[in-house]
């Protein structure tokens, strides 16, 4: 069956396609078979894979925004959805078993923003159609007075952060060069992968929803 990830947020910037590429590549490290599936018309996960160096683990585009998914062929699909979707629209690519992925950006107006298009997805419903859910908080800066206020509120309100990545530029470069900090060298990104272990995990994690019922 094929694993289907989803990264979405109504918010720009907040780093859809930094995640969706990393994960898309980090499973392509794994000699797997990933489609990377842009939903985004502006098309920045393809330009990414436009400039992927030969040599690096090979991956498929799909050029989502106009094309219907294929249904199978692949091991992992990797969705990459557009800033100013309306949350219909995200329930609309959804299939019970998805993985959801929001980034959300330590900022005042950043989390206003994922809040009112965390409520407006009804993660409840969602949670009821099979879909996991889990938020990362992304280009963290430690000790900053709005890290603090986004994690308290994410705990506050039981909302499920499974990573926090930090703010650096070798995800900027990384975009621009089409690769992820899985094509690098270890020593030099050691400390950004260390914090995608909790993140891989949970992608790893089968659904308990998806898993046979007992007898
Ligand atoms: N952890 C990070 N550290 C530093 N820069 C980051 C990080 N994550 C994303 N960025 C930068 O922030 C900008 C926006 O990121 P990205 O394009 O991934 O967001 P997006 O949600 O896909 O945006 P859009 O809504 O326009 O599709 C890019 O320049 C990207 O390189
Ligand atoms: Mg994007």
């Amino acid at each position: 069956m094929m694993k289907r990830i989803l990264v979405a947020n109504a918010k720009g910037g907040c780093g859809k396609t930094t995640l969706a590429t990393q994960i898309a590549s980090h499973f392509a490290a794994q000699d797997l078979r990933v489609l990377l599936a842009d939903y985004d018309p502006q098309r920045s996960a393809s330009d990414w894979l436009r400039n992927r160096p030969t040599g690096c683990a090979p991956l498929t585009l799909h050029a989502a925004w106009r094309l219907p998914l294929p249904e199978q062929g692949y091991d992992v699909l990797v969705g990459d959805m557009p800033a100013a979707i309306a949350p219909q629209a995200v329930w609309q690519v959804l299939k019970a078993g998805d993985k959801l992925l929001i980034p959300i950006l330590p900022s005042p107006s950043d989390i206003k923003a994922s809040l009112r298009f965390l409520m407006a997805l009804n993660l409840p419903d969602l949670a009821g159609a099979g879909v996991e859910v889990g938020l990362v908080a992304n280009r963290v800066r430690s000790n900053t007075e709005y890290t603090h206020t986004l994690h308290d509120l994410l705990a506050k309100m039981r909302l499920p952060l499974v990573a926090s990545i930090r703010d650096t530029q070798n995800y900027v470069r990384a975009m621009d060069h089409g690769v992820s900090i899985f094509d690098l060298p270890a020593h030099r990104v050691r400390s950004d992968l260390a914090q995608w272990d909790a993140l891989l995990a949970w992608l790893d994690e089968p659904q308990l929803s998806a898993l046979p019922a007992h007898a």
